[in-house]
């Protein structure tokens, strides 16, 4: 169980900025650019993301023809070299590169499984903001997980859905696909006539020419690739707002599929401006210019997934504890983003624990009674949460549940002001960021102004199962 890391202190998952200059350091020394990494070495999925460079802004433009299911595409990335570079790399599965450019210039392109490696004509130095234009083509993959559910680019009956959590976004577009390099979006979709076309963020434009429409949506808050989202097809749309801790109001776009759409998922839909109303109130002011959510056909998608702004999920799966799990995700790993895999219960357990207030504040079932079920439930027993045996284990019960249940013990040890205080505090100390387990633990210790080892040492990373709830 413990392989994959020693347990803390050294447990802290090393910076990544640390483990480029070692890497850079490994290369042609002097003043020379040498290739940026082909991977940013997180735990479970080391090859993802690229060293060398940060991305600021994704602008992408996709044209989709359901019928042959392909896709014609362009990527322009905007990025600042973060060392001397000759080579970088993006992550990229399937898919042909047709023609990349770096500063308008052609550059050299290879593929290797899933890296696309660009050498630019000249180096770019340390500090630069450069910007590459890849052209690529072709019918995107669907990823199968570790755990054996499906992401990537998901063909429809009637169009298709990408989901990216935790690998898919490379089946869709190249990138620096690791949730450390968050970066802005503006995503340009063209669809044949009579679709529709969603995508994270607000809505910007929409016409239709010559028998395609084309849609254009602006993510201006920073998004890690994982959370971007496409979703075509006869959906049915619906635009409203929400103030939710922001002075300015929000619009609020939904997207339903005609034969997903019934009274309970249009009753659950029209909930969201007051949900996350109340989610402000707990949680802060809303991080985003915009919300929403996409509800598609039951086996279209296995599972409901946080993309940003605007959650995704099949209709099976559209109900009201989900609903709260997936809005809470917006302020607890889409805002708050983890800095590796290996600290996927901070969007798990936070997202559950939201579940648990919702209880409380309209179920009149206190968060006391959900900590105790969970506690009673063997499927949170199998790994501690905050170090997941392997790829396949990290959206399993232990990182939901018991993620939940290290929450509500630092609940119950500094009291409930400064809980939600510590709710929000967290919030708005790595909104837009990124951020650890250690991380976690430091603040919570600030905010409790005491050690809080005993509730680490037993909930977050103990093995095994407590005597009791009380421990
Ligand atoms: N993060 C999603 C949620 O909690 C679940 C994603 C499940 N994905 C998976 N590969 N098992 O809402
Ligand atoms: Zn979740």
């Amino acid at each position: 169980r413990h392989v994959l890391r020693p347990r803390r202190p050294a447990a802290r998952a090393a910076p990544v900025v640390a483990v480029l200059l070692l890497l850079s350091g490994c290369g042609d020394a002097g003043v020379d650019g040498t290739p940026g990494a082909a991977g940013l070495r997180d735990p479970y999925f080391p090859k993802l993301g690229n060293g060398g460079y940060d991305v600021t802004h994704y602008d992408l433009a996709l044209a989709y023809d359901p019928k042959t299911r392909r896709i014609d595409a362009t990527a322009e990335l905007t990025a600042t070299a973060t060392q001397d570079l000759s080579a970088f790399n993006l992550d990229l599965a399937g898919l042909t590169v047709r023609a990349a450019t770096v500063d308008g210039a052609p550059a050299a392109v290879r593929r290797a499984g899933k890296e696309l490696t660009l050498r630019p004509r000249a180096d770019l130095d340390k500090g630069e903001v450069f910007r590459t234009r890849i052209v690529y083509s072709g019918v995107p993959e669907t990823v199968t997980d570790p755990d054996g559910s499906e992401e990537g680019w998901l063909p429809t009956a009637d169009g298709a859905l990408a989901v990216g959590e935790p690998t898919g976004s490379m089946a869709w577009f190249p990138g620096n696909h690791h949730p450390s390099d968050k970066a802005t979006y503006t995503v340009t979709l063209t669809v044949p006539a009579g679709l529709k076309a969603v995508s994270n963020g607000r809505p910007v434009s929409e016409r239709t020419a010559d028998g395609r429409t084309t849609t254009v949506w602006n993510s201006p808050e920073p998004m890690a690739s994982y959370l971007a989202t496409v979703a075509i097809g006869t959906f049915r749309t619906h635009t409203g707002s929400v103030r939710a801790g922001t002075s300015a109001g929000l619009p609020v776009v939904t997207a339903i599929d005609p034969s997903a759409a019934d009274a309970e998922a249009d009753a659950l839909l029209a909930r969201i401006p007051e949900l996350l109303d109340w989610q402000a109130e707990n949680f802060g002011p809303y991080p985003f210019s915009a919300a929403g959510a996409i509800v598609d056909r039951p086996g279209d998608l296995g599972y409901a997934l946080e993309t940003q702004t605007r959650p995704v999920f099949p209709r099976t799966a559209f109900d009201t504890a989900t609903l709260v799990h997936e809005l809470a995700h917006q302020w607890y790993g889409d805002s708050v983003t983890p800095e590796s895999w290996r600290d996927m219960w901070l969007n798990e357990g936070f997202a559950t624990y939201a579940e648990w207030l919702y209880a409380e504040d309209f179920e009149d079932t206190p968060a006391q009674d959900s900590f105790e079920d969970a506690f009673a439930d063997e499927a949170n027993w199998a790994f501690p949460p905050a170090e997941p045996p392997s790829a396949e284990n990290i959206s399993d019960a232990p990182v939901y549940g018991r993620g939940a249940m290290v929450l509500h013990k630092v609940r119950r040890a500094v009291g409930d002001d400064a809980f939600f205080a510590l709710l929000r505090g967290w919030a708005a100390k790595h909104r837009h960021a990124n951020a650890s387990t250690a991380d976690f633990t430091a603040y919570a210790e600030t905010v409790a102004g005491e050690s809080l080892d005993e509730i680490w040492d037993v909930w977050l990373y103990g093995d095994g199962k407590p005597r009791s709830p009380e421990d």
